[in-house]
């Protein structure tokens, strides 16, 4: 898709503040920090639209993102944060998860990894997750520019294996937002599954 208009439609922290247009949503998870937001501007070409932070974990929204009044973008901040309290955590814990498993309109899940290390333990619960659910999702492997070209391969077979990946239901990229790379690859999907 070729992005011009991008705008914050919500900062969500409850249901009845979610948008009520009925546009297909892609919901993108990860842990606090894996690059949710570089993701998300890399997608949409801007430098700074969705909020990159170097202090993680603070916001718990649920950002949607209009896209061309096409698809909704939903960032869904980092998992694995531990500057909440548990009961805090508890709480948005149950607000993504009747989210993810209630909301009509969402088509699938980008579940972000760090392509450099293992998938962490929130990492596979997240991924066993989804797949019990039957949600569509798509692992994206980033910062990807931080490991050498020839060790791609290896990286992936890691993560897959950590995962018990399963090709039914899943698909998988390496990304950087740094050289783009995986950029056309994330949309091919993302419109593969607005279209069904
Ligand atoms: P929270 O919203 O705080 O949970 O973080 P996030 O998942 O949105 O991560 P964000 O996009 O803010 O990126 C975190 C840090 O990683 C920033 O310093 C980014 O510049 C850096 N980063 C993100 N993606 C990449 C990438 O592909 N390559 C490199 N080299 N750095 C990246
Ligand atoms: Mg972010």
């Amino acid at each position: 898709m070729d992005v011009h208009n991008v705008s914050l439609t919500i900062s969500a922290v409850a249901p009845k503040q979610y948008p009520t247009t009925g546009y297909p949503e892609l919901a993108f998870v990860g842990r606090s920090n894996v690059g949710k937001s570089s993701f998300t501007n890399t997608l949409i070409n801007r430098k700074s639209f969705a909020r990159t932070s170097s202090q993680p974990g603070k916001t718990q929204t649920l950002n949607f993102y209009n896209v061309e009044d096409q698809v909704y973008f939903v960032d869904v901040p980092g998992y694995g944060y531990a500057k909440v309290s548990r009961t805090e955590r508890e709480k948005w814990g149950q607000m993504i998860e009747t989210y993810l498993t209630d909301r009509t309109q969402l088509r699938g899940v980008v579940s972000l990894v760090d392509a450099r290390h293992a998938p962490s333990e929130d990492d596979i619960n997240m991924y066993n997750w989804l797949s019990y659910y039957d949600i569509p999702i798509l692992v994206v492997a980033t910062k990807a520019d931080k490991i050498a070209r020839g060790k791609w391969n290896k990286a992936e077979s890691i993560i897959k294996k950590a995962l018990e990946f399963n090709d039914a239901n899943s698909d998988f990229l390496m990304f950087s937002a740094v050289t783009k790379d995986g950029k056309a690859e994330a949309w091919d999907w993302i419109e593969a599954r607005m279209a069904e």
